[in-house]
Formats: structure tokens, C-alpha cells, sequence
């Protein structure tokens, strides 16, 4: 999204202002905003389409700022929003941006500041564009994958979100867990590069075969690498295939040179593949699969991990549809 394509709403009471902080735009290159004179009439625009920033005065009669920030946020929580006020005091600035007001600017205000929030607001409103773009294009990528091997329906959502549920038993803070989310959503999305007739074959895999699904680790990795907001998931990405005793893949790393996150993903991929119906045999049933988790604990899983998704089963298959 470039700058004239951002979509700016402004609502002030004094039409003054209004035409003032046009003109400022204007004058600047930016596109022309959309005003409206009060809370209620700018929380209507906003329910109505997709807004990028709200410029909003503190002092309105009926709706004052603060409350139509709260509302806003509401609507939409990604909304940038500058507030300025009359009421410039320190306490009202903090008071705001804890609510999740972008910037506030004290008026009268110089052209310059009133710009450098704007510029901020703008910068704001890119990242999350940017953002909400890739979360896309992963989607996009995981419905490819998924439509290629017909026995990972589903599998990625699953797997990433019993993953954040052991992660949370397991002590993580949340920005690990983030990682660990994007990590479990994205493990097998190098087999994007394997051939359907490998992925989807019945009965046992030739040695080359199996050669060729081993890389798929590293191909995920390289898919993601260059995205810098999964930059924290690659470790848990490329070890999801080793084990605890050191014979899996693609590096054999033994104990806790494995990430925590992959030992974590190890788990509830195995977990969640043994419930499934593969190309080479059937779904097993989820006591089964349970019990083959705790005898893979000390040699393929984490004895810890795996003692953990034992313990807090019922609460890490609450969020899943998973059959008896
Ligand atoms: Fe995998």
C-alpha cells in the first residue's frame, strides 16, 4: 500500500480545524481525509469500511475522544489513531496511548509535530498492511500444501494449535509462544517442494524416497527464512524431525540441543499424524496414540514434553475435534 491509497478519517468539532488539518495534508501530498464533526458519526464510517487512521480531537460535545478511541478500537483494533486536544496535560497523553491511541498532540500544534505524528501513524498503519499481506500469503501457502497431500487436511491448524497449548504447560512467555504458533503452523510447509506421488504414496517409501521427505525440514526453514517476523520460529521449524536420542533429522541432534519449540512440535505432529488416516495406513485411536507418545518419551520426545502432554491432555485436545 503506498501513501495515497492510506484512508484517513478525522473527526473534530470545530470546522475550523477540520479545514486546517486538510490543508495541512494537502499541502504535504497526503490524501484528502475524510471529516465528520462528531464520535457518533465517525464511529458509524468506521463500522462501515476499512479505516487506517483517525484523527481525532479530546473535547467533543456527546462523544468525547477518549471514549471514541475506546469504541474504535473496538471496531477495529489495528486502527492508528492521533488524538489533539486543547487539554494538553501529561496525564491525559498517557491516559491515551494506554487505551492504544497511537500519538497525542497538544494544540495549538506547530505544522511540523502535527506531521511527525502523522508520519508515525502512517509508518504504524504500513507494518500492520505488511503484515496482515503475509499472514495472506502464508494461508494461500497452506492451502497449496494442504490441497496437495490429501492426508494433511487440517493437520498444520491442529498441530499449531495443540502446540501452544503445551507450549503454555511447558512455561513459555508469550512471545515464545508466538514463535512456537507460527513454528507449528508452517513445519511442513517445505514439503511443498515434494512430489505428490512421494507425499501421497501407499506403502512403504524406497530409500530415495524417504531421502527426499527427509529434506523437507530445511526446505520449510528456507521458505521462511526471509520473512523477518518468522525469523524467532526457524529453529523450531528445521528440528521438528530430530529426537531426543539423537537418530532423527536433518541435523541429529540429541536432548536439549534440540530447540524447545521443535521438542514441543515433535510431540503433537507425532500425536496428531497417529490420529490420522496416512496414505499408509489407518488413523489409530487417540489412547493408542497417547500410549505411543509415552513410550517414545526419553528416546524419540522430550521425557518432560511428553510427560506434559500426558498430563494435560484433556485441556491440550480441548480445542480440537479429535475422535475416540
Ligand atoms: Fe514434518
Amino acid at each position: 500500500m503506498s501513501m495515497p491509497d492510506l484512508k484517513i478519517l478525522v473527526a473534530d468539532d470545530d470546522p475550523g480545524a477540520r479545514e486546517l488539518i486538510c490543508a495541512i495534508l494537502d499541502a504535504e501530498g497526503w490524501p484528502c481525509p475524510t471529516t465528520v464533526e462528531d464520535g457518533d458519526v465517525a464511529l458509524s464510517h468506521l463500522g462501515k469500511d476499512h479505516w487506517d487512521i483517525l484523527v481525532t480531537d479530546l473535547d467533543m460535545p456527546r462523544m468525547r475522544g477518549d471514549e471514541l478511541v475506546l469504541h474504535a478500537l473496538e471496531v477495529d483494533p489495528d486502527l492508528s489513531i492521533v488524538v489533539t486536544t486543547g487539554d494538553g496535560t501529561v496525564g491525559n497523553a498517557v491516559d491515551l496511548i494506554k487505551m492504544g491511541a497511537t500519538d497525542f498532540i497538544p494544540k495549538p500544534y506547530d505544522v511540523d509535530d502535527f506531521l511527525a505524528s502523522m508520519e508515525r501513524a502512517k509508518t504504524r498503519a504500513l507494518g500492520i498492511h505488511e503484515v496482515k499481506g503475509m499472514r495472506q500469503t502464508v494461508e494461500a501457502l497452506l492451502v497449496a500444501l494442504e490441497s496437495k497431500d490429501r492426508y494433511l487436511n487440517g493437520h498444520s491448524a491442529r498441530v499449531r494449535d495443540m502446540a501452544v497449548k503445551l507450549g503454555e504447560f511447558s512455561g513459555l512467555d508469550r512471545g515464545q509462544l508466538r514463535a512456537l504458533s507460527h513454528a507449528a503452523l508452517l513445519h511442513d510447509i517445505g514439503k511443498i517442494g515434494v512430489h505428490e506421488d512421494v507425499l501421497n504414496k501407499n506403502g512403504p517409501l524406497t530409500d530415495d524416497e524417504y531421502d527426499l521427505i527427509k529434506k523437507h525440514p530445511r526446505m520449510s526453514a528456507d521458505i521462511i527464512a526471509p520473512v523477518l517476523f518468522l525469523q524467532p520460529s526457524l529453529a523450531g521449524v528445521l528440528h521438528h524431525h530430530e529426537k531426543w536420542d539423537g537418530s532423527g533429522y536433518p541435523d541429529g541432534l540429541t536432548g536439549e540441543q534440540i530447540p524447545l519449540m521443535a521438542r514441543i512440535i515433535a510431540v503433537v505432529d507425532a500425536f496428531d499424524a497417529m490420529t490420522s488416516d496416512r496414505s499408509y495406513r489407518g488413523a489409530m485411536t487417540v489412547v493408542e496414540a497417547v500410549a505411543r507418545i509415552r513410550e517414545g518419551a526419553g528416546t524419540q520426545f522430550d521425557p518432560r514434553i511428553a510427560a506434559l502432554f500426558d498430563q494435560y491432555k484433556d485441556e491440550i485436545f480441548e480445542s480440537e475435534e479429535v475422535t475416540q
